[in-house]
């Protein structure tokens, strides 16, 4: 077979393995899965260096900031707890409105800290004056959230929230999952003042699973120096050590930087406010879609994410049909994250999608509904 991947159809033919529109592992190119078949170099060699090195500042630009980059060879999962084992001294408040969100405050409530959570409606962003209002009873040190919860397709407003946290909490730090934003919104970290922002390499940025990135600020950094009992992995102390001989600390997949390499390039051709307009206006061309339709966001309009849009099937379009006829097609879709199965779909617009991509998509769906 010529190097494409086959799935087994139900009457046994094989058939190329289809173009993925879920919001994540989204599509990723052939240009990109190319770079990964390049020949390994040694984890402790100047080429590595000068591969991360090259990643470093690449993302940097895309953040927008000047803090550490580390680069971390497992999933995002593993960042979250990096994250609060490197922060959390007193009691963390996790702002939930998702799947993702909750799963990151279990995380911490199984790490054993003195966790909170403050539930907003799902579908919505998180409200900054009930956030105003926990976070003023002076228990927290640390904030968590979503910045895109990829279960509803709600993204929530950093701004807003880091005007509050400059001008009434200055000392707590902020912790942002941007697993499904980063690379596909422009987030900008120093202005905002976020501590701690993480994303795997599967949504926005286009790149198989598996891999994931952070930026941690230089206070971050410091706290994380006295707390005690963080083991040696997830450590910022452990990855500060490599950072500065730009390397990691454990053997890292190599193909993922190559690959992170070649995004960062086609990032640069594209140039970066182009990419933001891209992925806004793909979200409008789908939010329209949708609505021409007669079908209903799922999502509140004052929380509309630019990466995927969650629809709400008003319709009762039958998605389970759908989808057998779509994946004939070549197309893997989203049936709905998991108690939403067929009632709230999502259609991811990120990466590697561009608009002739998503029009193609959408118009093989029209013929079946
Ligand atoms: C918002 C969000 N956070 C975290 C994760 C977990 O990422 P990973 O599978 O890389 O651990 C996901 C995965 O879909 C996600 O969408």
């Amino acid at each position: 077979m010529d190097g494409v991947f086959y799935i087994k159809q139900q009457d046994n033919k094989l058939q190329k393995s289809p173009k993925l529109f879920i919001p994540g592992p989204t599509h990723v190119s052939e240009t990109i899965m190319d770079v990964f078949s390049t020949k390994q170099i040694g984890h402790r060699t100047p080429e590595i260096s000068d591969l991360i090195s090259f990643i470093v500042k690449g993302i940097q630009n895309i953040l927008y900031t000047k803090n550490h980059i580390y680069l971390a060879s497992h999933a995002a999962t593993g960042l979250w707890e990096m994250a609060t084992k490197n922060s959390v001294k007193k009691s963390v408040l996790h702002a939930v409105n998702g799947a993702f969100s909750s799963k990151w405050a279990l995380s911490s409530e199984q790490l054993e800290y003195d966790v909170k959570r403050i539930d907003f409606e799902w579908g919505h962003g998180i409200d900054v004056d009930k956030l105003d209002k926990e976070l003023s009873t002076g228990k927290y040190d640390v904030f968590a959230m979503v910045h895109n919860e990829t279960s509803t397709g709600a993204m929530s407003d950093l701004n807003a929230i880091s005007s509050l946290l400059k001008t009434k909490y200055p000392d707590i730090i902020w912790l942002v999952d941007a697993v499904s934003s980063m690379a596909g919104v422009k987030i900008e970290v120093d202005k905002l003042g976020i501590d701690f922002i993480l994303s795997s390499t599967q949504k926005a940025w286009g790149l198989p699973a598996g891999f994931s990135i952070c930026a941690v600020s230089n206070r971050m950094i410091r706290r994380s120096l006295d707390i005690k009992g963080k083991g040696y992995f997830l450590d910022l102390q452990t990855y500060e050590k490599y950072y500065i001989k730009n390397q990691t600390p454990t053997t890292p997949s190599i193909p993922h930087m190559y690959g992170l390499k070649k995004v960062l390039e086609l990032i640069d051709e594209e140039g970066l406010d182009n990419r933001w307009k891209r992925h806004n206006e793909m979200a409008g061309f789908t939010r329209n879609w949708a609505i021409e339709h007669g079908q209903k966001l799922f999502t509140h309009r004052d929380a509309l994410s630019y990466t995927l849009t969650c629809i709400d099937n008003v319709q009762k379009w039958d998605i389970k049909k759908i989808n057998e006829n779509l994946l004939n097609q070549g197309f893997r879709m989203d049936r709905g994250y998991g108690k939403f199965r067929y009632k709230a779909f999502r259609i991811p617009h990120m990466g590697n999608i561009y608009m002739e991509d998503l029009k193609e998509y959408l118009n093989a769906f029209n013929e079946l509904i």
